[in-house]
């Protein structure tokens, strides 16, 4: 069974087909989907398709380059949003300075206060973080970022900085870039890393894996990546696939509570 930790089908990319493609996932031997909230507006779309699908769980917060548009009063909507019987974590959340959309301070301040709210929940949270190692790690660790679970989605730098995320028992989340011939440091860094901390994610409708580079990406993918991960560590693709859903189980806690009450 797989659980695509990490995806967007709110995005206009599934306008056409949207629910087509949902449906047709458990043929793919996906059982959950998490949809990850960016912007206040996605995050009003995710907790919809949570609603509607029972298979779909949502994370609610505002990526670096949309919290210009954050305020109390948006702040105040998360918390409620996070209260939400199906929502399993806050994210994305974290910096961007490969798109540098928002000013750096900016970005800190609402990735700190976004990292406050999941203490205060008691949620795990998504962190986003590209092109800005140093700068997550520090304010990770000024808010005592250990003691909330997390995964460091799409993990994109080295294994030292690995290595830092893997201490604290972090998951790093390994999507459709292992599978990419010149990606040689994500393929370093599943090497390295123990198979307990590994959640698979596709980002879809983004990162598609090869063969599929470029084209639109959905959960039904994920079995390529799993192969992909299953040829670096030298282990069978059930080995992978199992762990990554028993991790997936434990780092959503909130999907074993709702599955207790239906
Ligand atoms: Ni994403």
């Amino acid at each position: 069974m797989i659980i695509d930790t990490h995806a967007h089908y709110d995005d206009s990319a599934f306008d056409a087909d949207r629910d087509e493609v949902l449906k047709s996932l458990k043929a793919s031997g996906v059982e959950y989907v998490v949809n990850v909230g960016a912007s206040l507006k996605s995050c009003h779309t995710t907790a919809a398709l949570a609603e509607k699908y029972p298979f779909v769980y949502a994370a609610v917060g505002v990526h670096p380059d949309e919290v210009g548009e954050l305020s109390e009063e948006g702040m105040a909507w998360l918390r409620e949003a996070a209260a939400l019987p199906k929502t399993v974590a806050i994210g994305e959340i974290g910096l961007d300075y490969y798109w540098d959309k928002e000013e750096r301070d900016v970005q800190k301040e609402w990735f700190a206060r976004q990292m406050e709210l999941a203490k205060e929940v008691g949620l795990p949270i998504i962190v986003h973080s590209r092109e800005a190692a140093a700068d997550t790690l520090d304010v990770m660790k000024a808010q005592n970022a250990r003691e909330i679970p997390g995964v460091i989605h799409c993990f994109g730098y080295s294994t030292q900085m690995a290595k830092e995320y893997l201490d604290w028992g972090y998951f790093l989340g390994i999507g459709g870039v292992v599978t990419f011939k010149n990606a040689r440091k994500i393929k370093e860094v599943v090497e390295y890393m123990p198979l307990s901390q590994l959640l698979l994610e596709t980002d879809c409708p983004y990162l598609a894996p090869a063969p599929f580079r470029g084209k639109r990406n959905t959960s039904a993918y994920i079995p390529l990546i799993i192969e992909a991960i299953a040829d670096i560590k030298k282990v069978s693709t059930k080995e992978v696939e199992q762990t990554a859903y028993e991790n997936a189980r434990r780092f959503y806690k909130k999907i074993r509570q709702a599955e207790l009450r239906i």
